[in-house]
């Protein structure tokens, strides 16, 4: 679905690289994390994904088409919608049913058509019954979700969040990531960047970035083994993960798959 072959970027001929040699594949329907420390290179990244953004060297291709590739550049923004941190950035409207009908609106398909796609991806982010509702009374999480939302009336194959949930709060990234997972489910391949550590559980694959280039990856359970390598990159793995391995310390023989509290809870429990 997407694919980085040998990708340099350089914002500037004198500035160090922000990306440097990145090679990376991304499957259909898979549910990848990439998180750095800041400046790492990770928003570089996501931006190339929908030709934001295009190699200094090397190339990137998304499904099949390379989006150096100026006539196919439209085509691979249909299929790769892009939600970024404010929420507030990315609405346009005061209504919510009409922010989301905004942007298949401008594309100029047809109304009942229109009607069809703003009902459907509102259920999909479970924000139905505020169709009619003002913008401006939902919270931080819900205009998230309203964002993405309208991205999904757009109907794009693959999802990328750039610390989308940074300017929420622990409800509001609760609801977004919960919203990421079900629309994971239905199919849609996901590239999420975030600093938060934990939201990255539960993904297929979590890419670590550090200066330009990728330091790691693999399952959360091959990740999270590497403690002291995602602490060299200057990220502080979740917290479960520090419980987990200082229990480990102390001769408790926990798997490396009890990553998320309810998991290392059933783990723990009949050890009490
Ligand atoms: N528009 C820009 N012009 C010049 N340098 C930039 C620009 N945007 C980002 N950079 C630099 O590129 C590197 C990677 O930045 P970025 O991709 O935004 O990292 P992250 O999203 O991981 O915080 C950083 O060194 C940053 O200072
Ligand atoms: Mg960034």
């Amino acid at each position: 679905m997407i694919e980085f072959d040998h990708v340099t970027f350089q914002y500037e001929k004198a500035l160090t690289p922000a990306l440097t040699n990145i090679d990376l594949t991304i499957d259909k329907g898979e549910f990848v994390a990439i998180v750095g420390h800041n400046g790492s290179g990770k928003s570089t990244l996501a931006k190339h994904v929908n030709g934001l953004l295009l190699p200094t060297e090397g190339t990137v291709t998304v499904c099949g088409m390379q989006t150096s590739n100026e006539d196919d550049l439209l085509r691979i923004r249909q299929k790769v919608g892009m939600a970024f941190q404010n929420p507030d950035n990315q609405l346009v409207t005061t209504v919510v049913e009409e922010d989301v009908a905004f942007g298949p609106e401008n594309l100029g398909i047809e109304p009942n058509e229109i009607r069809t796609r703003v009902d459907k991806a509102l259920a999909s982010v479970g924000m139905s019954d505020y169709a009619t509702f003002a913008v401006h009374h939902l919270s931080g999480g819900q205009k998230q979700r309203i964002a993405i939302a309208g991205i999904l009336a757009l109907k794009p194959q693959i999802l990328v969040l750039d610390e989308a949930s940074a300017m929420l709060d622990p409800n509001g990234r609760a609801e977004l990531l919960e919203t990421v997972h079900k629309l994971h489910r239905e199919g849609m391949t996901v590239l999420m960047v975030t600093q938060y550590m934990e939201e990255t559980t539960g993904c297929d694959r979590i890419i670590v970035m550090n200066h330009g280039k990728i330091v790691l990856e693999g399952t959360p359970e091959e990740v999270f083994r590497h403690t002291d390598l995602l602490m060299e990159s200057n990220l502080v793995p979740p917290e479960t993960v520090s419980v987990r391995d200082a229990l480990r310390s102390m001769g408790y023989a926990l798997k490396d798959r009890s990553l998320t509290a309810e998991q290392l809870a059933e783990e723990l429990c009949p050890l009490l």
